[in-house]
């Protein structure tokens, strides 16, 4: 498995990555906008009377009403005719969604569209997405609902405001061996404890990239917890994808597994969230639709954290690479689209006699600093 890349490969992918970086952060910041917007509208703008305001954030804000026409795939927008939804499908468009926090130039580009076209296009789908503005209290109301989940290691937990949080992206990245993925079993652990014991009392779903999955491990970590081993692996769905767009169904799937399942899923662990996507765009000449891919693959993770106040947890494989470290050591390392859609970054890294060391970047209030933390035969815990 193609997982770990030549420095050649790294520092080749992160030219591109970079040079694309001001797009994706304008659709970043515009995904932003939208994701606090639409758990509480309703999908559509066309009826006159609002939809009763729910502060339940459960409510399912992609059903709709039947009948009347509305945009509700590529072909329904203004002047995007079979052909044009087929060339924006090639480029990574594929839903409502991605066209609604698309730059019009990308469109334009991609597409053969006019910019004007372009923008009504970009227009029409974002008011079928339903984006508009909620207050602040409502928002605030949500942010009340935020459940904590213990890294298992009081310091690591401070570090990160007192654990992993729910309705957000948190992303560990870091070389092999730095501790990601057994950070992944003990949360998936963790979520299952109840709330005093720094737990949400919930499932965890595993999507399982690069199979590093262990029962084994699961079992010894539970124990440790206190937990009943047999009992904590039946509250762990995994799912091993193989494929990019295998990884993506998945994540898509886990909304029917809530939803119909009724399955009390409070974490979500994607290990490792770019392996396949990497591995398969390696040496194409354009990232663009890998990067348009991973976008969307991540707006579904960030819906599902939304929608269910659940946490998502996202591993990232990097090279370590002293050179840089005197300058910005965690600059352009990875996908910048990762970051851009993570609320909290986590740099792990292997300290001396087998300490680990997380380093909290980019985080939207808490300061920068570092935890160290251990990784022994009970799971994670103090240095
Ligand atoms: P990649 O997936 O290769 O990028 O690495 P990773 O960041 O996911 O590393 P991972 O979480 O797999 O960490 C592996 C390290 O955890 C090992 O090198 C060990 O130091 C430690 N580890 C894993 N299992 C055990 C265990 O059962 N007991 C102890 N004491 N340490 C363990
Ligand atoms: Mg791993």
């Amino acid at each position: 498995m193609p997982k770990k890349k030549t420095k050649t490969e790294e520092i080749q992918e992160e030219t591109q990555e970079s040079k694309e970086e001001h797009v994706e952060e304008k659709a970043a910041s515009k995904k932003k906008e939208k994701d606090t917007s639409e758990a509480k509208l309703p999908s559509t703008s066309r009826k006159a009377t609002p939809k009763p305001k729910d502060s339940s954030i459960s409510k399912n804000e992609a059903s709709q009403d039947e009948g009347e026409p509305k945009a509700t795939k590529l072909e329904d927008l203004p002047g995007v005719g079979p052909t044009t939804a087929d060339k924006l499908r090639e480029a990574g468009y594929e839903d409502l969604m991605s066209i609604a926090v698309a730059h019009a130039g990308e469109l334009a580009d991609c597409s053969g569209l006019a910019a004007s076209a372009a923008n009504k296009a970009i227009a029409a789908a974002r008011k079928a997405m339903g984006m508009g503005f909620i207050t602040g209290d409502e928002i605030l109301k949500k942010r009340e609902l935020i459940g904590k989940i213990s890294t298992g290691c009081k310091t690591f937990d401070e570090l990160i405001g007192g654990g992993i949080e729910t309705q957000c992206l948190f992303e560990a990245f870091g070389e092999f061996g730095s501790g990601k993925t057994q950070l992944g079993h003990q949360l998936a652990i963790n979520v299952q404890l109840p709330v005093e014991q720094g737990g949400l009392n919930g499932m965890a779903v595993y999507l399982d990239t690069e199979n590093t999955f262990r029962p084994e491990r699961i079992k010894q970590i539970a124990t440790a917890a206190g937990l009943d081993p047999e009992k904590a692996l039946k509250n762990i769905m995994v799912a091993r994808a193989y494929t990019s767009d295998h990884q993506m169904l998945l994540a898509e799937k886990i909304d029917e597994l809530i939803r119909t399942k009724k399955l009390p899923v409070k974490l979500i662990i994607v290990d490792s969230t770019m392996g396949l996507f990497r591995a398969e765009y390696a040496g194409r000449g354009t990232l663009a639709g890998r990067q348009q891919k991973l976008n969307r693959h991540l707006h579904t993770l960030q819906k599902l954290a939304d929608v269910h106040n659940l946490s998502v947890y996202l591993t990232n494989q990097v090279m370590a690479r002293p050179g840089i470290f005197f300058g910005n050591p965690t600059a352009a390392i990875g996908g910048h689209i990762l970051a851009h859609n993570s609320q909290f970054r986590v740099y792990l890294r292997k300290g001396k006699a087998g300490k680990r060391i997380a380093r909290l970047i980019d985080s939207p209030y808490l300061p920068e600093g570092e935890a160290v933390f251990k990784i022994s035969a009970d799971g994670i815990e103090e240095a």
